[in-house]
């Protein structure tokens, strides 16, 4: 311990000679991850149906940055054998990717399974284990199927259900081969960034409603997908099941600002968590409260935050094997001034809070994204959920650096290097059992309302040729030596 408490000293004097012992434990495991909508292409081929994005970027091409769309993106649908090629030459432990939903359920329901997604999704995995990767799988990655959002999507209650056939139907195809799932990514892009904003699919504007309709719902979905697989499927193949949260740290900007950060990550965090890995189960309490006060003020006769009934929280508490956190971001936050906007949060904003967003001087300044990197929040926020909920396992399932473009990204290896720190501390200083990391992404894709202008690929992805030839990054020969040799420091 005593060594790890001078190497966090000496890297915060950025000493270097001192800290050349930062290894990861043994049996860690590193994987990089991509989403069917992001690099897939192949929209309409075959059978496959329209995701909610398809629709979305061909409907409203002026939200994204480029005008771009994803009808080809990087191509992974005819290109996955390069894509398995590219993950073998990292070395990567796992590779986590998404099946589209409209291509293996056309419908939406499961009615009609598609040959042609069943054939894909089939080859990818058997492609992945044949070169020693295990596939970490992800049900939904915010391609819904248009059909069901014709249905009201993530605000119809009966999402839940559909959700479970479908993911009943994707572990009784690939299950005897994957063994973790991750039911949902990043709800809160879903439900808050989707309704807060509608500058993402299905581009409805319900800040109100919608929100807290899909908040409610989009639990429920994963609850019920999770007892599928604990109930028909784990004894068989003894998987590992969870919802993939994307976590922003918050910083108090004052010391005064204290109790509005820990508000604002009950917001942000525990409105997608607490229900799932708190021992009581249900909305995080203080904001319950908050909703509720805030609907009344706003003329509402009841709260917007729809009420769970004693089923509905005793089928979501539990219903996780570690949890899996997406990080990305940090922010500080202080109460907003008599009148001051409080609509300009980075990503969207939170009427709810009355709170300002803000970032430190030290955190690194790649605010492309509308963001600020910190790598100590990674650690910060670790800790937070092993104090507020389980001493669980932890898997990062999604962490990476933007910047646009260029194969010399050393941008990009000394943010990783200065984020593998804060991880190898907060496993070995704080006890956290942290035991997956996860690079986004594999390669550049199309990135939601940026389009291609962000690039997050340790593989450069050439969109101008047809071939959308991948090309090594110099970030890609780091990361291969980072899991090779188990430390932080090799560049090669
Ligand atoms: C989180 C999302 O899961 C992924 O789709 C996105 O591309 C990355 N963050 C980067 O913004």
């Amino acid at each position: 311990m005593i060594w790890y408490r001078i190497a966090a000293f000496c890297a915060l004097l950025g000493v270097s000679w001192c800290t050349e012992d930062w290894t990861f434990p043994p049996g860690f495991k590193f994987g990089a991850a991509t989403s069917s909508f992001q690099v897939e292409g192949a929209w309409n081929v075959s059978d496959k149906s329209q995701s909610i994005w398809d629709k979305f970027v061909h409907d409203k091409p002026d939200v994204i940055a480029d005008c771009s769309n994803a009808d080809v993106s990087a191509d992974s649908y005819h290109l996955w054998e390069t894509d398995v090629e590219k993950a073998a030459e990292l070395g990567l432990n796992f590779y986590r990717f998404s099946i589209s939903w409209p291509r293996l359920l056309p419908s939406g329901f499961a009615n009609y399974t598609s040959e042609d997604g069943k054939r894909y999704y089939n080859n990818l995995i058997d492609g992945l284990l044949a070169k020693g990767i295990e596939p970490m799988v992800t049900l939904f990655h915010l391609d819904l199927p248009q059909t069901l959002q014709d249905l009201g999507g993530f605000t119809n209650p009966l999402i839940a259900d559909w959700f479970a056939d479908y993911a009943r139907v994707a572990y009784s195809l690939f299950g005897d081969r994957v063994k973790i799932w991750l039911t949902i990514n990043e709800p809160i892009m879903i439900c808050d960034l989707a309704y807060n904003t509608a500058i993402m699919a299905p581009g409805v504007l319900s800040p109100d409603h919608g929100t807290y309709l899909c908040n409610k719902y989009i639990l429920l979905a994963h609850a019920k997908a999770y007892r599928v697989y604990e109930n028909e499927f784990k004894a068989m193949y003894q998987g590992e099941v969870s919802i993939a949260n994307q976590l922003m740290w918050y910083e108090p900007e004052r010391e005064a600002d204290a109790d509005l950060a820990e508000l604002g990550r009950q917001y942000n965090t525990g409105r997608y968590s607490h229900p799932i890995y708190s021992k009581e189960g249900g909305w995080p309490p203080a904001i319950e409260k908050l909703i509720e006060e805030n609907s009344l003020k706003k003329g509402f006769l009841t709260s917007n935050l729809p009420a769970f009934t004693q089923e509905e929280i005793e089928l979501i508490r539990g219903t996780y094997d570690f949890y899996a956190l997406n990080y990305y971001m940090s922010f500080t936050v202080r109460t907003a001034s008599e009148g001051e906007d409080v609509g300009s949060y980075p990503l969207y904003g939170i009427p709810d809070l009355n709170a300002v967003f803000g970032h430190r001087e030290e955190w690194t300044a790649t605010n492309l994204t509308g963001f600020y990197l910190n790598p100590e929040g990674a650690r910060r926020q670790m800790a937070w959920l092993k104090k507020n909920y389980d001493d669980m396992k932890i898997l990062i399932t999604e962490n990476g650096y933007p910047n646009l473009g260029g194969l010399d990204d050393h941008d990009r290896i000394a943010f990783y290097q200065a984020l593998f720190k804060q991880l190898i501390l907060a496993i070995k200083e704080d006890g956290i059992n942290l035991t997956h990391y996860t690079a986004w992404a594999l390669m550049d894709n199309f990135e939601w309302t940026n389009g291609y202008s962000v690039k997050y690929g340790l593989y450069q992805v050439d969109f101008a040729d047809p071939l959308r030839t991948r090309t090594a990054r110099a970030s890609a020969r780091y990361y291969a030596n980072v899991i090779k040799t188990l430390t932080i420091s090799a560049e090669s």
